[in-house]
């Protein structure tokens, strides 16, 4: 019985997947400036190619991470304090949770996902290698205000959001986001962010178009899933990966962009790219100390400590709940 109803669960939440994926894609598609939202990259292959793009000699942000995080972990430690509880906001990388939880000695761990996959997938390691430490896995979309495990409730908490996941964001959706992450932690929370730095711009140009085509790859395979999971058409070789830096928005963009004029169907509906239109598939939004102060201050959170690569390619900040109001 049990096993029946949580297949159904699943085949809902697949299905509420694939309706929405279809919604985005026709809607955006329609639009004079088309554009998919980035969300849609990470389907099995692209999770995958994703991967791949973290180790690209180009690609800089998640090493840099990773040895901000390794490097400054004593200094992160002392500054957040013991006995927090550490709620991640996307279920666990494999590579940069352990590194938290093994510096700062928390009182337990509550990722929040909606995939419940990624959140089993990933919660099992953990579990393995922190047998004392209480996990309390939550199945939840983290751009709504979530309930937290009551069992944690008396402890203090801090936020973790790696991976410049915010960069994603539009700057009023990035802030809606903090706002959402401050009413879920609750008051005397912290918050551990990690933000990708403006810098020259032919470094990010090659962070977002690598030399051997995997992030090319990673931008095509959208046209690859719309053609196999909405009944597209898209003639996928008459497209080209275009990553442009936006200065005025502090961005680099990602889009598809057409070779030569081209139509094709997408879930019955028929649409058309003339030769040099794009389609916008994604921001990653750049910052540098004030921007990002600005930010967060607008999201709810003060902050309060920086660390960064002596390159100062990216930054790893640390910012307190402003206000006292009560957890959502
Ligand atoms: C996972 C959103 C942080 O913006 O750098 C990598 C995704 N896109 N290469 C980023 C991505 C192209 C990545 N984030």
């Amino acid at each position: 019985m049990a096993t029946t109803a949580l297949i159904r669960e699943d085949d809902r939440a697949s299905d509420t997947l694939h309706i929405q994926f279809r919604e985005d894609v026709l809607t955006g598609l329609s639009q004079s400036r088309k554009a998919i939202p980035a969300r849609w990259f990470y389907d099995h292959r692209g999770s995958e190619l994703f991967e791949a793009i973290t180790v690209l000699p180009e690609y800089y942000p998640t090493r840099t991470e990773v040895g901000i995080l390794s490097e400054r972990c004593a200094e992160i430690a002392s500054t957040v304090g013991p006995g927090r509880v550490v709620v991640e906001f996307g279920a666990g990388s494999a590579t940069k949770t352990p590194l938290l939880l093994d510096c700062i000695a928390p009182s337990g761990y509550v990722p929040i996902d909606i995939s419940g996959d990624f959140l089993r997938e990933s919660c099992a390691p953990l579990a393995a290698r922190y047998p004392g430490l209480p996990i309390h896995p939550v199945e939840a979309d983290f751009s709504e205000p979530a309930q937290l495990p009551a069992a944690l409730s008396s402890q203090p908490r801090l936020g973790f959001f790696p991976g410049s996941t915010i960069g994603n964001m539009e700057p009023a959706a990035a802030v809606d986001l903090l706002r959402t992450m401050r009413a879920t932690l609750g008051s005397g929370s912290q918050l551990l962010i990690g933000m990708d730095r403006i810098k020259d711009e032919t470094v990010l140009a090659a962070a977002y178009d690598d030399a051997q085509g995997v992030t090319a790859e990673f931008n095509l395979n959208l046209a690859h899933r719309i053609n196999r999971e909405l009944g597209g058409t898209i003639p996928v070789e008459a497209l080209l990966h275009r990553a442009v830096w936006n200065d005025a928005r502090a961005r680099i963009e990602m889009h598809l962009e057409a070779r030569r004029d081209i139509a094709f169907e997408v879930a019955g509906r028929s649409f058309s790219l003339s030769r040099g239109e794009t389609i916008h598939t994604e921001n990653s939004h750049k910052y540098e100390g004030r921007s990002a102060a600005t930010l967060l201050l607008a999201g709810g959170w003060e902050p309060s400590h920086t660390w960064m690569d002596a390159q100062g390619r990216f930054m790893v900040i640390l910012a307190q709940a402003i206000g006292n109001e009560q957890t959502a």
